[in-house]
Parts: C-alpha cells; sequence; structure tokens
C-alpha cells in the first residue's frame, strides 16, 4: 500500500529524505495514534464503518507502539501507522482509518495536544522558579541592597523587594501561558484536507475524547493555522528574556566585584587551566538559550509569513521550532530555579555597598522641600552640589552637608543649615527604605503582605495547573476506555 498509489511513479530518496518528518514525528506519534483512535469511535458511531473493522482498528491502536526509527523511509509518522496498520490488519481493515481525515487536520490536532503538555510543564517550570525566588525574599524581607539604573547604584532597596520583581515577571508570564492554554486546545479534526467532509464526522464527539475545549470552527482555519504555535513560542521567549535577565545579575552579583551572592558548587565549573575558577555556568547557559528561543520565534514566524491558504508543508517546517522553544525555555527555567533555591547570600557586602555612593542623596532633597519650602529641582540641586563637593573632598555627604548647608542654600534666596545628625539619620539606607510610603515600594515593612500575596498567586496559579493536568488524564483514560470498548465489543459477539 502506498499513498502515491498509481498517481504517482517513485520518489526519489533524497527528496523523500529531504521532505520526510520522521526525524521530528516521535514527538507527535503517541498523539497521532490517539488521534486515530478517536476518529476511529466516531466513525462507527455514525455507521461509516463497521463494527468488526473497527474493532480491529481499535485493537491495533491500542497495540502499537508509537515510535520512530530513525532511517524509516516515510513521509511522516501518520503514513508510517497507516502501513504499520494495513501490515497487520489488511487494507480492507486498515484502510479505513483515514476516512473523512486528512493528515493535515490530524497534524494540527497532534501538535495541539502535544502542545497542551508542553505547556502546562513550561507553567509548572515558571512556578517552580518563582517559588524558590519567594523562599529567598522570604529570608531577607529587610536585607538592604543597592538597587540599580544603568548598571550604577541608584537607591537602596530591599532583597526581596528586587526577587519579588523577578517574581512578578515571571508571574506574567504564568498568566501568559494559562491564557494560551485554552486557544491552542481546539480541535482541528473534521476538517479533513482543508474543506470538511461528507463523511458524517461527529466533530464534538472527536473533540470530547481527545480533550479539545472546543472546535477550531473554519474547516480550513483548522488546518492552515498556526498562529497558537507562534504564540506559544511567544510566551517561551518571553519568560526565557525574564529568566535571562535574572541569570544575567546572578553572573554579575557571584562575581568578586559584586560579592552579593556564591552560587552552589552543583550549578558550577571550574576551569581547565585556572585550578581557581568557579564559573556560573548554568545561568550563563540560561542567559545564551534565551537568544535560542528567540531564534526559534524568528525562524517559525518567518516559515509561516505569507504562507497560502490552506495546509502547505512549509507548516511542517515550523513544527520542530516549536519543541526546541518549549523545551529549553522548560529546562532553563528549572534550572536556574535550582541555581535560586541553593545560592547563598551575602547580606553585609549587599548593606555595605548600599551605603556607600550618596544613594539616598534624594532623601535630603525631599526633606529640604517639605522642611524649607523650596521646590524640588531647587532641593536637587542643592543636594546635587553638596554632593560634588563630598566627592571632591572625600568628606562624608552629612558632614558637607552640615558644614555647606547655609551657603548652599542662600544661593536659592533661603538660607537654612542642617545638624550632622539628622543629615545622618536622613541619608541611612535603613531609614531611607523605612521611609517609603507609596505601596509596592520597597518598605521592608510592606514585605509581609507582599510576600503573602505572592505565596497566594503561586497556589491558585499552581491549582489551576493541576486542574489542567488532571482532566487531561481523565481524558486520555476515557479515550483508552472507549477505544478498548471498541475492541471489545466484536470479541464478545464472536
Ligand atoms: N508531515 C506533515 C506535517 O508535519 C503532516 C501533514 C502533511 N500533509 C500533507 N498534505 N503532506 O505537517
Amino acid at each position: 500500500m502506498d499513498i502515491r498509489g498509481p498517481r504517482l511513479k517513485k520518489q526519489s530518496d533524497a527528496a523523500l529524505e529531504f521532505t520526510s518528518s520522521m526525524p521530528s514525528d516521535g514527538r507527535i506519534a503517541r498523539q497521532v495514534v490517539r488521534v486515530n483512535m478517536a476518529h476511529m469511535v466516531a466513525l462507527v458511531r455514525s455507521r461509516e464503518v463497521a463494527e468488526e473493522t473497527a474493532s480491529a482498528c481499535a485493537g491495533f491502536l491500542l497495540s502499537v507502539s508509537p515510535t520512530t526509527e530513525p532511517g524509516a523511509k516515510s513521509e511522516d509518522y501518520h503514513q508510517q501507522l497507516e502501513q504499520e496498520a494495513v501490515d497487520s490488519l489488511g487494507v480492507g481493515k486498515a484502510g479505513f482509518l483515514n476516512l473523512g481525515k486528512s493528515r493535515n487536520d490530524q497534524v494540527a490536532s497532534a501538535v495541539r495536544m502535544e502542545l497542551r503538555a508542553a505547556i502546562l510543564d513550561l507553567w509548572e517550570a515558571v512556578l517552580d522558579l518563582q517559588t524558590s525566588l519567594l523562599k529567598v525574599a522570604e529570608r531577607h524581607a529587610s536585607t538592604i541592597i543597592p538597587g540599580y539604573t544603568h548598571l550604577q547604584r541608584a537607591q537602596p532597596v530591599t532583597l526581596a523587594h528586587h526577587l519579588l520583581a523577578h517574581f512578578d515577571a515571571l508571574g506574567r508570564d504564568a498568566e501568559r501561558l494559562a491564557q494560551l492554554y485554552p486557544r491552542v486546545n481546539q480541535s482541528p479534526m473534521g476538517a479533513a484536507a482543508l474543506a470538511g467532509t461528507s463523511v458524517p464526522v461527529d466533530r464534538d464527539l472527536v473533540s470530547g475524547l481527545l480533550g479539545f475545549d472546543g472546535l477550531v470552527r473554519n474547516s480550513m482555519d483548522a488546518v492552515s493555522s498556526r498562529d497558537f504555535l507562534v504564540e506559544a513560542i511567544a510566551c517561551a521567549a518571553t519568560s526565557m528574556l525574564d529568566a535571562s535577565r535574572l541569570a544575567e545579575e546572578q553572573i554579575l552579583w557571584g562575581s568578586k566585584e559584586f560579592g552579593f551572592i556564591e552560587l552552589d558548587d552543583a550549578y558550577s565549573a571550574s576551569s581547565s587551566i585556572m585550578p581557581q575558577k568557579k564559573n556560573a555556568v548554568v545561568s550563563e547557559l540560561v542567559r545564551a538559550k534565551a537568544g535560542t528561543v528567540l531564534g526559534s520565534f524568528a525562524a517559525a514566524g518567518a516559515i509561516l509569513k505569507a504562507v497560502p491558504y490552506s495546509y502547505n508543508l512549509d507548516l511542517q517546517e515550523a513544527t520542530p521550532h516549536l519543541w526546541r522553544a518549549m523545551d529549553d525555555a522548560t529546562t532553563s527555567l528549572r534550572m536556574l530555579a535550582g541555581t535560586v533555591a541553593t545560592m547563598s547570600v551575602n547580606a553585609d557586602a549587599m548593606s555595605a555597598a548600599a551605603s556607600e555612593d550618596d544613594s539616598t542623596a534624594v532623601a535630603l532633597a525631599n526633606y529640604i522641600v517639605k522642611t524649607h519650602g523650596l521646590s524640588f529641582r531647587q532641593a536637587h540641586s542643592i543636594v546635587g552640589e553638596l554632593v560634588r563637593v563630598s566627592s571632591e573632598k572625600g568628606v562624608p555627604l552629612s558632614r558637607i552637608a552640615s558644614a555647606q548647608m547655609p551657603r548652599v542654600s542662600a544661593k536659592f534666596g533661603k538660607r537654612f543649615s542642617i545638624d550632622e545628625s539628622t543629615a545622618r539619620s536622613l541619608l541611612d539606607p535603613t531609614n531611607f527604605v523605612k521611609a517609603i510610603s507609596t505601596s509596592g515600594g520597597a518598605n521592608p515593612r510592606f514585605a509581609a503582605d507582599e510576600l503573602a500575596r505572592r505565596r497566594k498567586e503561586v497556589a491558585s496559579s499552581r491549582a489551576k495547573l493541576r486542574k489542567l493536568g488532571s482532566r487531561l488524564r481523565a481524558s486520555e483514560k476515557r479515550l483508552l476506555r472507549a477505544t478498548s470498548g471498541l475492541a471489545r465489543e466484536v470479541k464478545t459477539k464472536e
């Protein structure tokens, strides 16, 4: 049996190898078998296939091992599966498997089904990374650390606050995956090649058996669309962009120049020549893989651009980029979660760094506005000048403030002074963060509440994830039960 049939003469081996999707079809093989099961259940329900034939097909599908051998000569797993069925049951029976369906609706269905699981895996990895961040944040609710802009010390924050910023970005990544899931989980089956089919296939029945939430309604859209795939890669890429920024900070913070953290040996490597070296190789690779995943996004987008409707083999070329992106993102996030969970934090180095560089100077400006009625821009100028003098003389800002405030403030038409201890207290990093009043700011007083909020968020996201996972497993069981029923039915009648 050959689908080229009497229509075409033999294909060149090289062309077959070039066009075959077998090297990447292993990923969807199990799903392809399931699609065949559900479709056969629908065919027998609408009496398009005799029970005996359906039973034989069901028995075959239950027994087949969904694998692709490297080097197997076939256009794809869809064709190989049918060939195996024909070899086992004869074309008189197995030849009904593809009544009313095409590889076009089948592959779109199988990719969507396999992607569901990949989305749940990535989602879980995001939650695990968030959980790791949360645990470190809980231990460091009031550890003072410099906050940076332009990679220059800017204003003190707490370590918890900094880590929660990463946490929240990842939270949106999880949210995006949750929103993507129902768009992916729609059934193309019944679209057949592109137009639908005269064979009465109950689309809702097949959709339900495959655990889909509903139909990709338009049959041409069902076989042509891969926006779900691009969107999934975009979600993976966004998570990786977020992860890469965290990974980059781990690398910086682990350097002697910062000395803020030390990554665990379990996630570090040494050098072949420099025996003293300890390199943050996991974080480095996460940073790099963000680029790889972005590459998959660019590749898939470029492949799909301007492909005319409906199915073209171009679509096949996009699929491996999907798996690569989802797998790279999932593994990277899992690895990163491990590095965060095991890293040690040098709180002393962090707070020492936070008290250098006058990073609390704005507190002095705000004080001048409040107590002396100058505008913020005037106060900003006064403090700017004091900082310049302080750094020129190498004398602490609080002392310069008390010595020179009268002179500098007089330039702005108001002569006033400040004593050194008031200035020192205003400029103290701990006092600085404690004075923050805006919600969502770095005041350690807010930490307990903010952390509790995040714990709840992770728990509810995890609950949603679990529910989707168990729904998937339940639908798989239902499908297997329906297929076994079909396989048994005739045997008991015999
Ligand atoms: N191997 C194809 C893919 O992965 C399956 C569909 C092929 N359809 C076709 N008409 N050649 O997209």
